[in-house]
C-alpha cells in the first residue's frame, strides 16, 4: 500500500520568499481595501494573462456571482450541467433561471447546436464553462449571442494560463472568471478574479466587490464584500514566480498519462486541441463499461483500494441536485451527452509533486485487470 495520493496537492510557494512579503505587511499594516500588494498582483497578473482588465477576487463563486451583477443579468440564462455546482449556484444567488443545454461529446462543453432552441424571451445570457480547461466553441456561442442580442460569462475556473494561437482564452465573451482556489493550477489559497475588456466595467465591478462604493459617500448599488486581501495577494505574486514551472511539471504527468493510457480498450483520454498551451488543471478518462468489462465506479473504487483518490468531476450533474433537478431543462432526456459523460468520468491524480512512480502505478493499476 502507498501513501495516499489525492487528485490533487495545492502547490504551495516556497516560504522563504513568503516571509518577505508578510514582514512588508507587517510594516505597513495594509491588510486589505485594494492595497499596494492587490495593485501589485492585479497588474502583474493581467500581464501574465495577457489580459487588458482584471478584477481580483476573494474566491471564484463570488466573481462569478458579481459578474452576473455587473452585467446586470436577469430572467433565464443557458448553462452547461457539466461543472461544479458553483457554476448555477451563482445564477441562484442571482434569482435567474437556469436552463440547463446538453455539452458536445468531444470535450464536453456546452453544445451550441443546442442552444438556440433553449432560448425563450426571457433569456439575457449565456454561461458555458470552459470545463477541465478546454476551450468552448467560442465563435459559434458569439454568433448565437450577437444574433439574440445575449450577453456572454465564461466560467473560465479551470482555464488559468490557457490561450490559443497565442491569445488568451480569458479574451472571449463580455467576461470570463477565474479561481484560485487551493485545487487549481494556480492558488492564492482562495482567490479569484473577472477579466473584461474596457476600463468603465472593472470599475463597476470593482464597486461591486466593495459593497457598491463608488467612493466614501456612495454607493451605486447593494454590492457584497469579495475583496481579496493582502495576504492573498502578496501569496499570488510570489506563485506567479513560480506558476510556469507549476505548469511545466504538470505537463509532464499530463504526457505520460495520455501516452500510458491511450491503448486501453474501453478507456478513453480527451483529445488534445491543436495550438492550444494548457494548464493541465485535471486529468479526466472516460470508462466504457461495455469494452473495459469495469464500470467507472469499480474502478474507482479498486483505485481507492491502493490509495488512490481519484475524483468522480463532474457526478452527479448540477441538474441532478435537489435545488435544481425540477427545472424541465433538467430533465435527463433533455441532456443525454451530461448524462452519459457524469456516468463514466474520472480524474486522476495530476499536481506539480506527483512523482513519476506514481504516475507509472497507477497506470499499472488501469491497465491491469480485474480478476
Ligand atoms: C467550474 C468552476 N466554477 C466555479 C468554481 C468556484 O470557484 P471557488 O472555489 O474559487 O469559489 C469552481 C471551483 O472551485 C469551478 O470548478
Amino acid at each position: 500500500m502507498i501513501k495516499p495520493i489525492y487528485v490533487t496537492q495545492a502547490a504551495l510557494p516556497p516560504l522563504e520568499e513568503f516571509i518577505q512579503y508578510l514582514e512588508q505587511i507587517w510594516n505597513t499594516k495594509v491588510l486589505t481595501n485594494n492595497g499596494p500588494f492587490h495593485q501589485q498582483f492585479e497588474k502583474e497578473l493581467s500581464d501574465y494573462l495577457g489580459v487588458k482588465y482584471l478584477s481580483l477576487f476573494a474566491n471564484g463563486t463570488l466573481a462569478l456571482v458579481t459578474a452576473l451583477q455587473a452585467l446586470r443579468i436577469t430572467g433565464e440564462v443557458i448553462t452547461t450541467p457539466f461543472s461544479f455546482v458553483a457554476t448555477t449556484h451563482a445564477l441562484w444567488w442571482n434569482n435567474i433561471k437556469p436552463v440547463f443545454v446538453d455539452i458536445e461529446p468531444k470535450y464536453f462543453t456546452l453544445n451550441p447546436e443546442k442552444i438556440e432552441s433553449a432560448i425563450t424571451p426571457q433569456t439575457t445570457a449565456i454561461l458555458p464553462v470552459h470545463v477541465y480547461g478546454n476551450p468552448c466553441r467560442t465563435e459559434e456561442i458569439q454568433k448565437i449571442a450577437d444574433t439574440y442580442n445575449l450577453r456572454v460569462i465564461y466560467d473560465a475556473a479551470h482555464s488559468f494560463g490557457v490561450s490559443i494561437n497565442d491569445n488568451s482564452l480569458l479574451n472571449y465573451g463580455d467576461l470570463s472568471i477565474l479561481s484560485f482556489h487551493a485545487t487549481k493550477t494556480f492558488n492564492t489559497i482562495e482567490g479569484g478574479a473577472i477579466i473584461c475588456a474596457d476600463e468603465k466595467t472593472k470599475k463597476r465591478i470593482d464597486f461591486l466587490k466593495n459593497f457598491g462604493f463608488a467612493d466614501e459617500v456612495t454607493v451605486i448599488e447593494p454590492g457584497i464584500n469579495a475583496k481579496m486581501n493582502e495576504l492573498q495577494a502578496a501569496y499570488g505574486l510570489v506563485q506567479l514566480k513560480h506558476i510556469d514551472k507549476y505548469i511545466a511539471k504538470r505537463k509532464i504527468i499530463s504526457d505520460l498519462y495520455r501516452n500510458k493510457l491511450s491503448n486501453i480498450n474501453g478507456i478513453r483520454v480527451i483529445d488534445e486541441i491543436e495550438g492550444i498551451k494548457h494548464s493541465y488543471t485535471y486529468f479526466p478518462i472516460l470508462v466504457d463499461v461495455k469494452i473495459y468489462r469495469e464500470t467507472r465506479d469499480e474502478l474507482y473504487e479498486r483505485l481507492k483500494k491502493h490509495n488512490i483518490h481519484g475524483r468522480r468531476y463532474f457526478y452527479p450533474l448540477i441538474s441532478q441536485f435537489p435545488s435544481y433537478r425540477s427545472l424541465p431543462s433538467a430533465n435527463k432526456e433533455n441532456l443525454p451527452v451530461a448524462t452519459k459523460v457524469a456516468e463514466q468520468v474520472i480524474c486522476l491524480p495530476i499536481y506539480p509533486d506527483l512523482d513519476i512512480l506514481s504516475v507509472n502505478i497507477i497506470c499499472d493499476i488501469i491497465k491491469s485487470l480485474r480478476k
